[in-house]
């Protein structure tokens, strides 16, 4: 197992489209191997989720998880591995983003509160669930880098935008529900 040197905004995979994984190779050991680093290297950043891209792999699996006290908030590890993300709600909602590959700074992304996600798991056994709100949110942040897509594209007005500093210094309220990559 070994942490992987996370990529940043300018390098190409984070534009490339990641190509999905015959089940075979999936369960080869040189992709059980790369899934375990991803792991690694989330946890070590102190991240919420994790997209191949981001470590310049260009197969399409992304990985989140949120460790906490307060099983409310907590969500497992979970392993996603050629996903399939739509939503039945129209109606998009803000909330502050975050992304280890575009450190330090935060801004406002409208997403789906709740979408269905269709993968694969590590093992190849089909993923088949909806999920809401926050983990929404992870999945569709995820499910981008996945598509060459970051958070700023999502952006509608990019007067949001801020240094991490900054944002925790006048733009934080006690019940923002912030995705950053790199919670700290
Ligand atoms: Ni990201």
């Amino acid at each position: 197992m070994a942490v992987l040197p996370i990529v940043r905004l300018g390098h190409p995979q984070l534009r490339t489209p990641a190509e999905a994984l015959e089940p075979e190779h999936l369960a080869t050991a040189e992709v059980q191997a790369f899934i375990d680093d991803m792991i690694d290297t989330m946890r070590e950043a102190g991240g919420v989720g994790l997209a191949a891209p981001q470590v310049a792999c260009g197969w399409q699996i992304f990985i989140y998880e949120l460790a906490s006290d307060d099983p409310e908030v907590e969500i497992p590890l979970t392993v996603v591995v050629n996903p399939m993300v739509e939503s039945a709600v129209r109606e998009l909602e803000e909330d502050w983003e975050g992304c280890l590959s575009i450190p330090d700074l935060r801004g406002l992304v409208p997403r789906h509160a709740e979408v269905r996600l269709r993968a694969l798991d590590r093992h190849g056994e089909p993923l088949d669930y909806v999920a809401y709100d926050f983990e929404a949110r992870v999945i569709q942040h995820e499910f981008d880098h996945l598509n060459g897509v970051i958070f700023l594209d999502r952006m509608r007005d990019f007067r949001s935008l801020a240094f991490m500093d900054e944002w925790r210094e006048y733009l934080a309220s006690e019940d923002s529900d912030v995705l950053d990559e790199a919670v700290e």
